[in-house]
């Protein structure tokens, strides 16, 4: 009975350790579903709804508080750390963090041009900074977004 309870226990604690050993690091925690990945999905989706509205003077307040509520969204995320920065070795984490934060500021000044067009009825040039705004996306994720394990 005794050696059964020590076998039980002894095999219990190896399963605990193999599974420690083999769960994922926070490295590999996918990039969909962190705060910041979140907040940016609301950019996504505001952004999107944008383009229609910029179209259409009548929908001036609603793109300017829908703008608001974007410009929330980066201010937000400006201090929180990409799930990347795990990859990055220390020595680099500073100015990898400084990089960060001046995309995302770049990512608000579009936000508040727009806003700004937008409120003084400048339409071409709400249209020409929207799409500014639209291209910082894919650099920026290139170098912060953390790599997906497939
Ligand atoms: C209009 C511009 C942008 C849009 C629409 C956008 C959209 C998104 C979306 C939808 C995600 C969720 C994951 C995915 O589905 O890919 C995401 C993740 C992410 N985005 Fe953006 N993004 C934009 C600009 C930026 C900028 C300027 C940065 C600055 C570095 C940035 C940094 C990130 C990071 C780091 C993640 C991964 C989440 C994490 O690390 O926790 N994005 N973005």
């Amino acid at each position: 009975m005794k050696t059964k309870t020590i076998l039980v226990s002894l095999l219990a604690g190896s399963l605990l350790l193999a599974s420690t050993a083999f769960s994922p690091e926070p490295a590999a925690r996918p990039a969909d579903d962190t705060e910041l990945a979140l907040h940016m999905k609301e950019i996504n989706k505001g952004v999107r709804g944008l383009q229609k509205m910029l179209k259409d003077a009548e929908q001036k307040d609603a793109a300017i508080a829908l703008l608001s509520e974007l410009e929330g969204h980066a201010l937000a995320v400006k201090s929180m750390k990409p799930a990347q920065l795990v990859n990055v070795p220390e020595g680099d984490q500073g100015d990898f963090m400084t990089g960060y934060r001046a995309a995302i500021i770049e990512l608000l000044g579009g936000m508040l041009e727009v806003e700004l067009a937008v409120a003084e009825e400048r339409s071409e040039d709400a249209m020409e900074s929207y799409k500014k705004l639209q291209k910082l996306k894919n650099p920026s994720h290139k170098v912060y977004k953390i790599k997906e394990k497939k």
